[in-house]
This record gives C-alpha cells, sequence and structure tokens, in this order.
C-alpha cells in the first residue's frame, strides 16, 4: 500500500472519506499522517478517532515557510511517505516540500480551474452567475491553484440551489471524485 500523508486545514470532510475508502479496502493506501496548520481544526479530532498521528503546527511560531516545511519533511521521511494529498490545506507549498516531491503532491479544488482559484471557490461561483461549475484535482506547483490538471467533474449550479446546497453538491463530487483519483495515480 502506498504510503501518504494528508494536509489539511479545517472540517476534513476530505481527509475522512480518504480514511473511509482506505478502510474499506477501495483505496490502496496507508494514511500514516495528517498535517494541520490549524491548531483546533475539527480534522485533528477525526485523525485521532482513526488512531491516525497528526503534526499540528501554528505558521506563526515559525520566522518563515522554510523553517516549519523542514519539520514537516522530517516527519514524512521519518514515515517514508510516497504522496502529499492536500484536502483543504489553506497554505501555498514552499520550495523544501515541492523539491523534495516532485509531481507527488496534489490538491482538490471545488471550481473548475482556472476559473475561481484561492479562497471560497464555491462562494465566488455562486456570486458570479455562472451555470456550471466543479471540482478539479491538480498537481501543486508554487502558484496558487496553478498546477497541471490530472482530472475535473462538472457540476450545474440549479436556479434552486443557495451557497449552502451548493456546498454540499460540490463537496459530494470532490468525496467521490479525490479518492478515485488518487487510487488511479498510485496504480499508474
Ligand atoms: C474542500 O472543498 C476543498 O476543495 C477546499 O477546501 C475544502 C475543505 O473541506 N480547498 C480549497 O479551497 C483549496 N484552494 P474539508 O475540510 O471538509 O475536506
Amino acid at each position: 500500500r502506498t504510503k501518504i500523508a494528508v494536509f489539511a486545514s479545517g472540517t476534513g470532510s476530505n481527509f475522512d472519506r480518504i480514511v473511509t475508502e482506505m478502510q474499506g479496502g477501495r483505496l490502496s493506501v496507508d494514511v500514516c499522517l495528517l498535517v494541520c496548520d490549524k491548531p483546533g481544526a475539527a480534522v485533528i479530532e477525526k485523525a485521532d478517532q482513526y488512531g491516525i498521528p497528526s503534526f499540528v503546527f501554528d505558521a506563526k511560531q515559525y520566522d518563515k515557510k522554510e523553517s516549519f516545511e523542514r519539520e514537516i519533511y522530517e516527519q514524512l521521511q521519518k514515515l517514508e511517505v510516497e504522496w502529499v494529498i492536500l484536502a483543504g490545506y489553506m497554505r501555498l507549498i514552499g520550495y523544501t516540500l515541492l523539491q523534495a516531491y516532485p509531481e507527488r503532491i496534489i490538491n482538490i479544488h471545488p471550481s473548475l480551474l482556472p476559473a475561481f482559484p484561492g479562497k471560497d471557490a464555491i462562494g465566488q461561483a455562486f456570486d458570479s452567475g455562472v451555470k456550471v461549475t466543479g471540482v478539479t484535482v491538480h498537481y501543486v506547483d508554487e502558484g496558487m491553484d496553478t498546477g497541471k490538471i490530472i482530472d475535473q467533474e462538472a457540476l450545474r449550479i440549479l436556479e434552486t440551489d443557495d451557497r449552502a446546497s451548493l456546498q454540499r453538491r460540490v463537496q459530494e463530487v470532490e468525496h467521490r471524485l479525490f479518492p478515485a483519483t488518487i487510487q488511479k495515480l498510485i496504480s499508474e
């Protein structure tokens, strides 16, 4: 099984789905570590419940990105992590990790990139009046949601949608697309 680390900053619904797909034998990974940059985030409790170790840090305690990424990298090396999976990690990845994991860091983003990069992509799409949005899985580079696209799935915005229902429907797509894409990549 391929060793992965999941990076997340918030609720962790994608983290949760990756773990349950793994437990159900549909995803042949070993989630070795959660990396979280938000002490107190709900995802940390989820990792605890599953008995998955977590590395939690506060970027404000470090002088620069390189300093905390070096610590993260030490953990990843110790656990022999092969792939880094960003599941709602709201921070740009720096040179230290990009260089250590070339084409081995992937991210999920809740829009059809290159439309609506950055924060609150679902709200951005809703407010813009587009009729179709979706989900993108892409390789991570130094930019904000700019790396090479691996897969996308489109979703129609309904007349009856509000932000909450759109968010729910986009996340349903994420929870299906992300584990399936990860499985495809690691079995290539
Ligand atoms: C997900 O919708 C993910 O696509 C998004 O954060 C959410 C995390 O939800 N990521 C980004 O916006 C990255 N730019 P979760 O914590 O419930 O998995």
